[in-house]
């Protein structure tokens, strides 16, 4: 447990990159239900997927301090370093597999560079704990048994390459110039404010309006859901327990097919197969992911989300939510689906 000279567990100032964003947002919420003494810095460059008003219930917080910027400007990260952060997590990513696919550039920026500038910040303020949240893709697509944090990296996507890229940035600076830094690899994460690009809010929100759900291929890839409110606690868990140096996988050790996903939605949502559409696959689609968290649960952390439960809760949340992701659908998003699924929306 991380504790400053002379003052509580509780008393830190976390500075949090991408906490606009879907995992961050719940993850600063998150921050400060468990740590209420604890102060959260945000420095987000509010791209499309980085919406204030996933946090407007923390506007006149006190404890809490917003900074518009981009993690690759150094002005903009000194000026987040300049509030002394005892503990820094980076959740600032270009994270979407198809978007990456279709214009890969931003991805290498903000995924390697961002965290170029991070890690620069880092060692020159001797910041006491930097976390990186990578991704279990960074491993690539596995048939059977699963990864360890020593499995080789082996990237599908620019999005995983990237990501991958600055896993051994991180790693590099832990040996070269001993930043206190550590790693955390979760599996694909879902819930509440979620960006309705990816599959499980894509597909609830197409079926509230009454569309079919494009799946790819298939629909035999198998993915590994984790509820975010687990995620965030994996996160927390890793950045004040976690050995400095050290990598963690999160797995929510709910492995299932895209088609049986669907199926699980369909029926929650009172529709049948019919609304099923299946499309073109996605190219370099890893097939399986499947990581070991031994490790990450030998501190403590284990999933608490029954996997059906949680996925009615982000359902609910989505049906009573309308006007959050009505907004979302009906901006740059439409331009998004029209090039990638072809119809409009
Ligand atoms: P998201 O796309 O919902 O949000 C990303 C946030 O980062 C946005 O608020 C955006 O404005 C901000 N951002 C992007 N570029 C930035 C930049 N250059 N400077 C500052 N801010 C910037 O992402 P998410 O799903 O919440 O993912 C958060 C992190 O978790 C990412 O690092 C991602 O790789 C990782 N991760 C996500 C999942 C998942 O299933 N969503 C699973 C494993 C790991
Ligand atoms: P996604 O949510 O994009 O996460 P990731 O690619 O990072 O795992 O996709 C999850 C799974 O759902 C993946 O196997 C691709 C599939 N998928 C579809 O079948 N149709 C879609 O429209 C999308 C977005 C994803």
């Amino acid at each position: 447990m991380l504790v400053k000279e002379g003052g509580k567990a509780e008393d830190m100032r976390v500075l949090v990159t991408g906490g606009c964003g879907f995992i961050g947002s719940n993850f600063i919420r998150h921050t400060l239900r468990e740590h209420p003494e604890d102060q959260v810095i945000n420095l987000d460059k509010l791209t499309y997927a980085g919406n204030p008003e996933n946090l407007a219930d923390l506007e006149g917080d006190p404890r809490y301090l917003f900074i518009h910027g981009d993690i690759c400007d150094a002005e903009a990260v000194e000026e987040a370093f300049s509030r002394d952060p005892d503990l820094v997590v980076n959740f600032a990513a270009e994270t979407h597999v198809d978007r990456s696919i279709m214009e890969p550039e931003a991805f290498l920026r903000t995924d390697i560079f961002g965290t170029f500038r991070l890690l620069e910040a880092v060692r020159s303020h001797g910041t006491p704990r930097y976390l990186q949240v990578s991704t279990d893709e960074v491993y690539g697509s596995i048939e059977e048994g699963s990864f360890d944090e020593d499995s080789p990296l082996r990237p599908s996507s620019p999005y995983s390459a990237s990501k991958a890229g600055a896993d051994l940035l991180v790693l590099s600076y832990v040996r070269t110039y001993g930043t206190p830094a550590l790693i955390i690899r979760p599996s694909n994460n879902f819930g509440p404010y979620q960006y309705p690009e990816k599959v499980i809010p894509l597909f609830i929100t197409n079926l509230l309006e009454g569309r079919k759900v494009p799946i790819y291929g298939e629909g035999t890839n198998v993915r590994d859901w984790l509820f975010v409110e687990d995620n965030c606690a994996a996160v927390d868990t890793v950045l004040r327990k976690g050995e400095p140096g050290r990598v963690y996988n999160a797995g929510g050790g709910n492995e299932i097919t895209n088609l049986e996903l669907t199926r699980r939605l369909l029926e929650l949502l009172g529709r049948d197969e019919s609304s099923i559409e299946f499309v073109p696959d996605r190219p370099g689609h890893d097939l399986r992911y499947s990581v070991d968290s031994d490790r990450l649960r030998a501190l403590g952390w284990e999933p608490r989300w029954d996997f059906l439960r949680a996925l009615e809760h982000t359902v609910r949340w989505y049906r009573e939510n309308r006007g959050w992701w009505e907004r979302i659908r009906s901006g740059e998003f439409r331009r998004y689906y029209r090039r990638q699924y072809g119809g409009g929306l």
